[in-house]
């Protein structure tokens, strides 16, 4: 090819690939296959490869996470990025518009421009001649960080304003900057989460704080690899065009091909605007991003220019927010909570409070770094937050009610537990036991053995594990299989009864199935996914024992440091002991087993209809028959996945009664649904299941 065809090729190619990004991502409505999609894109690979001098700076390729960088450079916005005043009852918000009245000399009524106030991080995106030229954090309203990098890496940011949106020509100002919020779907997060929990990575504590965080590394290789997505919300410095009100800008932006927040409105009169503050305080906890309020604009710009700005925030805009799910209580003291993996998490103990209908007791405070960031001290009067369904968190502390002048947090050095050294790699911020045989560690091990979603051991709770491991009868999981009656019965608080249904039901779970049981083993990594693929690959836990990295690696799912995790515990002198006993201990899935040949992997006890391997399933709505947990369980032991979000890799919606929009999404992207009968028709399972807990019931 000549340097001319290339040329005009490579840029074809991008005007294709951003266009088709664009359906899939904001409009989530392709037009072509991830087949075709992924063909075009190795085409322009191949020729930005051969002609490097044609490669544009916003190619397609380069979503993907360029260079590294060593540090953010400084970046000074055009305008301030203004704060917002915010507004916390209807009287606040009357206020507002009264006070506007007196400075326009207006009597109204009023055109308002509402859109949900969305927990992000502010950007502000530069576009010159239609191109992204750099995009920065909000900083500290005056100078931000330069981080264009880890943004070009955010697939619904436009690095062109193309009108592909627009049913006719949009003039394309000389100058545009583009304001909103770099967020992430909740959906998103918690599959992000529960992934990095899966490989023994230390979770986030909310959506906020995962996007704050990706966007500020260093190398935007970690931004690409985390599901970012950006909302418009309102503009910085226009030259070359003016949109006359925030609503006509929004308009253009949208057709431009960035994602707007749903629920925006147009009101006239604050009567308006406090109907619909009323009726989002309960929609938004529909929506899959977190808002804990409603902006309110005015919608006319010549209006905005005349009400202006004070310092801190425009006269012009006010946030209404919402009582958030978050109390006070005092920090009665701090404690280290040692993890199955090691992981060392100050957690406040806190005079219990309720918080949004349930009564919070202790707080995580997530990692040294955390804690000191916050100066959470004991005796502290501190806020605490639930947020959907993460774990009570300590939000801030209330300063002025500290008493005196209590000592900061001091991390400990050694384990609070066995006394081995703590120790940190480098770029972690979790401190980490190094204490092989720390009983925090065997406890949590031991707990983690006997979960439901490992061997599923009933009535092995917290305060037995930890009974058996200080007395010493539990030393490995192994040690559960030669307990007896008499020895359980003689543990605090345990019945000669109940102690004879525990040991009936360890002697249960000797009959689990191969993926429970490489799951339970707590393999650094290896989460309940990745178990399953190593069950379906091996027809025993001793013939995966023996197998080395090549064969691991080439399993589907499996790199090189899972792969690298697995041999090195299977090496583990104390690991082939524990392998060997449970084996003799007669756990099935511990014991050799030739492989059977059959097409789809293994059948296991309680399998039965079709194998789901490779399909994506969805749940959305409440299930009657099975729990979601259940439902879930019964996809993954057939081979199947779960995702917290509908896209046309969905192969089927699983729709309960009162569906959320998950629903709606399906019919729109064409995919399959669902109902509970017909899913258990699918499973084989249609005439059971006088088994199965009934919704709400924990099994
Ligand atoms: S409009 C002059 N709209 O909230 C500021 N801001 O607390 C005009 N925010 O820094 C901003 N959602 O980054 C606007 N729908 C929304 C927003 C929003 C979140 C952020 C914004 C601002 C902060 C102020």
């Amino acid at each position: 090819m000549d340097e001319t065809a290339a040329r005009k090729r490579i840029q074809e190619l991008g005007r294709q690939l951003r266009y088709h990004a664009y359906l899939y991502y904001v409009r989530d409505d392709p037009e072509i296959s991830d087949a075709d999609y992924d063909r075009m894109f190795r085409e322009l690979m191949a020729l930005e490869e051969a002609f490097p001098h044609w490669r544009e700076p916003d190619s397609p390729t380069l979503r993907v996470g360029g260079e590294p960088l060593s540090a953010f450079r400084e970046f000074r916005h055009s305008t301030p990025m203004l704060s917002l005043a915010n507004a916390f009852s209807r009287g606040e918000l009357l206020e507002f518009e009264s006070r506007a009245r007196r400075i326009l000399k207006k009597a109204g009524p009023f055109r308002y421009a509402l859109s949900p106030k969305i927990d992000g991080l502010a950007v502000e995106l530069v576009y010159e001649n239609g191109r992204l030229v750099a995009g920065a954090t909000r900083g500290n309203g005056e100078v931000g960080e330069d981080v264009t990098s880890n943004l070009l890496t955010i697939k619904t940011i436009p690095t062109r304003l193309e009108p592909f949106g627009a049913a006719e020509p949009l003039p394309v100002p000389e100058l545009l900057t583009v304001r909103g919020e770099v967020y992430m779907r909740l959906s998103d997060f918690e599959e992000m989460d529960e992934a990095r929990r899966r490989r023994g990575e230390e979770p986030f504590a909310n959506p906020r704080n995962a996007a704050a965080g990706s966007i500020r590394q260093l190398d935007p290789k970690v931004a690409a690899s985390r599901p970012l997505r950006f909302f418009a919300h309102s503009a910085g410095e226009i030259r070359g065009g003016d949109y006359g009100a925030e609503s006509s800008f929004w308009q253009a932006v949208e057709a431009f091909g960035f994602e707007l927040p749903p629920g925006l409105a147009r009101c006239t009169g604050m009567e308006e605007v406090l109907e619909k503050v009323a009726s989002f305080e309960q929609a938004r906890h529909g929506l899959d991003f977190e808002a804990d309020g409603l902006v309110v604009k005015f919608d006319d710009w010549a209006l905005q220019r005349a009400l202006g700005a004070v310092s801190h925030h425009p006269r012009w805009a006010i946030a209404y927010k919402y009582p958030p799910n978050e109390e006070k209580t005092r920090v009665r003291e701090i404690v280290l909570q040692v993890g199955r993996t090691g992981a060392v998490t100050p957690v406040a103990v806190l005079e219990p409070v309720q918080v949004g209908g349930v009564e919070v007791s202790r707080a995580t405070l997530h990692n040294e770094e955390e804690v000191l960031r916050k100066d959470v001290r004991v005796g502290d009067v501190v806020y605490v937050r639930r947020a959907g369904e993460v774990i009570p968190e300590v939000v801030r502390v209330v300063l002025s009610e500290r008493d005196g002048e209590p000592p900061p947090f001091k991390m400990p050095t050694t384990c609070p537990v066995c006394g081995a050294e703590l120790e940190r790699s480098e770029g972690e911020v979790v401190w980490r036991c190094s204490g092989a045989a720390c009983p925090a560690r065997l406890k949590a091990a031991i707990q983690h053995f006997a979960s439901r979603k490992a061997m599923d051991i009933d009535g092995l709770g917290e305060k037995l594990v930890d009974q058996m491991v200080e007395k010493g009868m539990v030393r490995t999981p192994a040690d559960l299989y030669g307990l007896d009656v008499a020895q359980v019965a003689g543990l605090e608080r345990m019945a000669e009864k109940s102690a004879s249904n525990l040991v009936e039901a360890i002697e249960a779970s000797k009959t689990r199935p191969l993926h429970r049981l490489i799951f339970a083993l707590g393999i650094f990594h290896v989460g309940e996914h990745t178990a399953r693929v190593l069950a379906r690959a091996f027809p025993s836990l001793p013939a995966l024992a023996e197998a080395d990295e090549e064969v691991l690696i080439a399993l589907q799912d499996i790199g090189p440091v899972v792969a690298d995790s697995i041999t090195r515990f299977f090496r583990q002198t104390g690991n082939r002991e524990i392998v060997a006993r449970l084996a003799g201990a007669g756990v099935l899935a511990a014991m050799e087993r030739p492989t059977t040949a059959e097409p789809g992997g293994r059948t296991e006890p309680g399998q039965r209809g079709a194998g789901l391997e490779g399909k994506t399933f969805v749940l959305t709505g409440v299930l009657e028959q099975l729990t979601r947990d259940r439902a879930r369980e019964l996809i993954l032991e057939r081979g199947g996945r779960v995702s917290g979000s509908v896209s046309r890799k969905t192969d089927y919606v699983i729709v309960g009664a009162r569906p959320g929009s998950k629903a709606k999404k399906a019919a729109t992207l064409g995919v399959g649904t669902l109902s509970e009968k017909e899913f258990l028709a699918m499973l084989g399972l249609e005439t059971e299941p006088e088994g199965f807990p009934k919704l709400g019931e924990r099994r």
